[in-house]
């Protein structure tokens, strides 16, 4: 289905011409790209021409609560058509109401995304009940908080269960129609962990980090075969204040509030961004990481942020069985 548009071939040894031509056309469009970026970085978004969600139907998984939640109530007064996903039955039933009672219709369906059959079935009836996704948003996550030795097994294989192999489940299910009619995006939840490993995080960030080579490898897939229509977004956000790391007290930077997290999440959306981080200054220090002596940044992180101590308090959710 990808593959549906060919590319040309590269894999003959190119000349030294073909090369210098390709590079200088390359600094050309360059210049372009880095004023392009600089021009709508100070066009403010209120004046900026963004898509719009209005009739797109717009699946959310983890709605039932946190940023999901906001998400849910953002996207329905933009006009979407939001369905919600979510193993939490009273999470589900609270953004439901939420939504309706500002007089909007919502979709929510009881999934367990670690059930790799639940979430085929559960898009199957969304296919039939709401109609084609255009816009799906992988935002359900859950953490431990445990160090790697006290992390069971099960909770090791639920991390990635939900943080990671359900993208390749809803993903697989809705792509398809969306190459079809020529529409579509797919906005991946990573987080900053996914971007620098973090203490009691041995199977979260690993997990997050893997959102970030799936969402760049399906990206690099799309563009590869030609569907420039079908957008990708990755979201990593710093942490966020919905109860999910509950307990931890970041040093230097207060927690983000789920509603801009939403808020800037549905703008990037809207924007076609291909990367958004959260607050946009922690871009600037990852590179950092590639850049210092190994010594220096453990210094950094254990003596100045004080990244490890902070999460020694997390507490986190209490957890909801599986189905
Ligand atoms: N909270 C943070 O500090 C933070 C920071 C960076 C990234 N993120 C990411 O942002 C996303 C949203 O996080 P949040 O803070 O709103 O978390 P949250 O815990 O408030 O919400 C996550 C939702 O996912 C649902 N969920 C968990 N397991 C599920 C399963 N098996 N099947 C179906 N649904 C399931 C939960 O019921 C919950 O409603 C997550 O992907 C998270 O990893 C969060």
């Amino acid at each position: 289905m990808l593959e549906g548009t060919k590319i040309n071939n590269p894999s003959q040894m190119a000349s030294v011409f073909d090369v210098a031509k390709d590079t200088v056309l390359f600094l050309l469009l360059s210049c372009y790209y880095i004023l392009e970026s600089f021009f709508w970085t100070l066009v403010p978004n209120v004046i900026r021409p963004m898509k719009s969600l209005k009739g797109d139907v717009v699946l959310v998984t983890g709605g039932a609560g946190g940023v999901g939640q906001h998400l849910a109530i953002k996207l329905a007064r933009l006009g979407a058509k939001v369905v919600i996903w979510d193993i939490c039955k009273e999470g589900l039933q609270k953004t439901c109401t939420a939504v309706m009672d500002e007089g909007y219709e919502i979709a929510s369906y009881i999934v367990d995304l670690a059930d790799r059959n639940a979430v085929y079935a559960a898009a199957e009836l969304v296919k039939r009940e709401v109609g084609k996704v255009d816009v799906l948003i992988n935002n359900a996550g859950t953490v431990f908080g445990e160090t790697l030795l006290n992390l069971s097994d099960t909770a090791i294989e639920t991390t990635y269960k939900v943080n990671i192999l359900s993208h390749y489940w809803t993903v697989k299910a809705f792509l398809p129609d969306m190459i079809k009619t020529g529409k579509g995006h797919v906005v991946t939840v990573g987080s900053v962990a996914g971007l620098l490993g973090t203490y009691r995080c041995t199977d979260y960030s690993a997990t997050k980090f893997a959102t970030v080579g799936f969402h760049e490898s399906l990206f690099t897939e799309l563009r590869a075969h030609g569907h420039t229509s079908i957008h990708a977004t990755l979201i990593c956000p710093y942490y966020i204040n919905t109860g999910m790391f509950h307990g931890v007290t970041p040093r230097l930077m207060p927690m983000l509030e789920p509603d801009y997290v939403a808020e800037t999440m549905i703008d990037s959306i809207r924007k076609n961004e291909v990367n958004c981080v959260m607050p946009g200054s922690v871009r600037y220090l990852l590179p950092l990481k590639c850049l210092l002596p190994a010594k220096m940044c453990w210094d950094l992180m254990h003596r100045v942020m004080k990244g490890p101590q902070s999460m020694m308090e997390f507490k986190g959710k209490p957890k909801v069985a599986g189905g």
